[in-house]
């Protein structure tokens, strides 16, 4: 083979392997807009059930995540309810007490960046955003300790950004709930 015909056979197999990858990004690039307008188009005709808005600037000064309204209650109708706030970088309050076994529903806000978190392997898991209230309920199925972490990147103190949750057998939160006071298990 004279070397003319060499480098032609080699810029052949040049052009079908270009050829054959201009396909696949090509349908990479078409799947990603296919994902884009599907998504868009789900997210258009079922938008989230509730979207619930708050002030993060006057969120500390009044209403219902004043300071002093933060930490877990029950209600007299039997409702579990915790409330907390999440900031660059704790989360307020530290340690958060729930029942074993009841339903507990969770109120959180942000007060600068968007936060998050998860609650040891439960299934308890959201993220926190500045101007929304996220909420859900969920039931702790056994007595203990868990850890719950900021789990959406924060800023430099991310890393730190962490509270426990202490989940107590049912009789003992009723009894501490009785009081009427807003619980945590802060160290006083
Ligand atoms: Cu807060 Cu990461």
């Amino acid at each position: 083979m004279s070397n003319g015909a060499a480098a032609h056979a080699s810029e052949l197999v040049a052009v079908a392997a270009e050829r054959r990858w201009a396909w696949i990004v090509g349908a990479i690039i078409a799947m990603i807009v296919v994902m884009m307008v599907v998504t868009g188009l789900h997210w258009a005709s079922m938008p989230p059930s509730r979207v619930e808005t708050i002030d993060a600037k006057t969120l500390h000064l009044r209403g219902e995540f004043v300071e002093s309204n933060l930490g877990t209650t029950l209600a007299p109708d039997g409702k579990v309810t915790a409330r907390l706030v999440a900031q660059q970088y704790s989360f307020v309050p530290q340690c958060i007490v729930v029942p074993e076994g009841m339903p507990v529903t969770f109120r959180a806000t942000a007060t600068d960046v968007i936060h998050g978190f998860v609650v040891g392997t439960t299934n308890a898991n959201t993220m926190v955003i500045p101007g929304f209230v996220a909420t859900f309920t969920t039931t702790f199925p056994k007595s203990g300790e868990h850890l719950m972490p900021c789990h959406e990147y924060c800023g430099t103190g991310h890393e730190a950004m962490w509270a426990r949750v202490q989940v107590l057998p049912r009789d003992e939160f009723l009894a501490r709930a009785r009081s009427g006071e807003r619980l945590s298990c802060v160290a006083r």
